[in-house]
């Protein structure tokens, strides 16, 4: 993990929040490789889920929202982690991360027995307008998902979908964790990919196999490996208050095994809970049985900085090469940040003027970027340590024979391309 972090904040990806006043804990903030990885990912949800299907609706709905919307999910009663506080130094801990020693939980810090847990709530509270009284109460969205279920009834009346149907989101959520830690795993402000998949109540079983299986091919799309991913079924007492049937998929991350994203059948308690707070019937008519039902959701959903995090873990490589250590991100080209870098080899005019009409040729194509400082050899190490799939290098023999030196991160091995065939030889290689 350390050596991530410390690529991270070195290379430009990822930065501790607010870091000049000494940072804020459980924000982090992206750098300019970091935003384009984390995009890059987004990009790649979006696409599987929304783009490339016919049965999901995109939205992007407020941060706040009327606090009802919370009452009525249960965010307000039940939103809560157990802390537990040192009588001595005052420190907080969430229970369940502090292990019993003879049945009795001690301060990490002073070894102080820890009182009673209580529970606390997670979202963080905030005043709408001037006044700052109990009727101006509102929260930061504690999950993206309450957007998605308040918008059902907008998004049944103007695009008028068949079922089985989602809505999807990405977008900031924001939880006020008692102990944010490991980097981006656990973070105050994340963001989150969710989708509210309706359907016929009799065919949750099916619906969630199916979300199931996307949900894997699109991990693996990204990078991941099957053998790093396990699904656990998440027991009766362990659910959240509205899920009849979870599963999770735990992630082997360098801190250990942990949840990376989940699967939940939320039944219909959402629609319903919102139907009899904000008095809107959000029933759907199924015009084949003439049926008036509300439908059950299944919810994926994962943080997008776990999904970072795994990408970054999964493709963090250090390899001996002669004397060396290559240090490399191994990244598939479809989200990498840069995917291919033109690297002059001097930065004679009559060397750069030809890169720069390659570099512009293959912009239409992918995510391309000139690098002329430094030797050759630094820059293939440096564009390794960003995870740039391939680098093209143009030397004194292209202004002889029209070709350039390609370069693959994984193999290292070198081959010479002629510059009229570089469009057509990167177009499968980078999608
Ligand atoms: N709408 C369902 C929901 O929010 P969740 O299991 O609480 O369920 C979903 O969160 C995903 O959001 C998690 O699987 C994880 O990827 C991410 N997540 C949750 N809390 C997080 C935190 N504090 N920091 C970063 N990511 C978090």
């Amino acid at each position: 993990m350390e050596a991530i972090v410390s690529l991270c904040k070195r290379r430009g990806f990822i930065f501790p929040g607010s870091e000049i006043y000494g940072g804020l804990a459980g924000t982090f903030d992206y750098g300019p490789l970091g935003v384009m990885l984390k995009k890059n990912i987004q990009n790649s949800w979006w696409k599987h889920f929304v783009t490339n299907r016919e049965d999901m609706y995109g939205i992007d709905a407020a941060i706040l929202m009327n606090p009802r919307a919370w009452e009525a999910s249960g965010h307000v009663s039940g939103f809560s982690d157990p802390l537990v506080e040192c009588n001595k130094c005052h420190r907080r801990y969430r229970a369940d991360h502090i292990e019993e020693k003879n049945g009795v939980k001690h301060c990490p810090e002073d070894n102080e027995v820890l009182g009673e847990p209580r529970q606390f709530n997670m979202m963080f509270k905030t005043n709408i307008g001037a006044t700052e009284d109990p009727t101006s109460i509102s929260y930061l969205r504690p999950e993206t998902a309450g957007g998605m279920f308040v918008n059902f009834k907008n998004v049944v009346d103007s695009f008028h979908p068949r079922l089985p149907f989602g809505l999807a989101q990405i977008g900031k959520a924001f939880r006020n964790e008692i102990a944010p830690r490991d980097f981006i795993f656990r973070l105050r402000e994340m963001e989150q990919m969710e989708i509210e998949y309706f359907c016929k109540p009799d065919t949750w079983e099916k619906t969630f196999e199916h979300l199931r299986s996307e949900f894997n091919v699109w991990l693996f799309s990204i990078g991941l490996s099957k053998e790093k991913i396990h699904e656990v079924e998440i027991g009766d007492g362990d659910r959240a208050h509205y899920s009849k049937r979870t599963i999770d998929f735990e992630f082997d991350f360098p801190i250990g095994q942990k949840e990376l994203a989940g699967l939940a059948y939320r039944t219909d308690f959402d629609l319903k809970q919102h139907s009899l707070f904000s008095k809107t019937d959000l029933s759907y008519f199924d015009e084949d049985t003439k049926e008036r039902f509300v439908p059950h959701c299944i919810e994926p959903s994962i943080g997008v900085e776990r999904a970072v995090l795994a990408v970054l873990a999964s493709a963090y490589k250090e390899e001996q090469v002669g004397d060396e250590i290559r240090t490399v991100l191994s990244f598939v080209p479809s989200i990498a940040p840069i995917q291919v870098a033109i690297l002059p080899l001097s930065k004679k005019e009559e060397l750069i003027n030809p890169a720069r009409k390659i570099l512009q040729s293959l912009q239409k194509i992918g995510r391309v970027q000139m690098d002329v400082t430094q030797s050759i050899g630094k820059r293939y190490r440096r564009q390794d340590e960003i995870g740039t799939p391939y680098c093209v290098t143009v030397d004194f023999e292209t202004l002889v024979d029209n070709e350039v030196t390609v370069r693959d991160r994984d193999t290292m091995k070198q081959e010479r391309v002629p510059i009229k065939d570089l469009e057509e030889y990167f177009a499968k290689k980078l999608v």
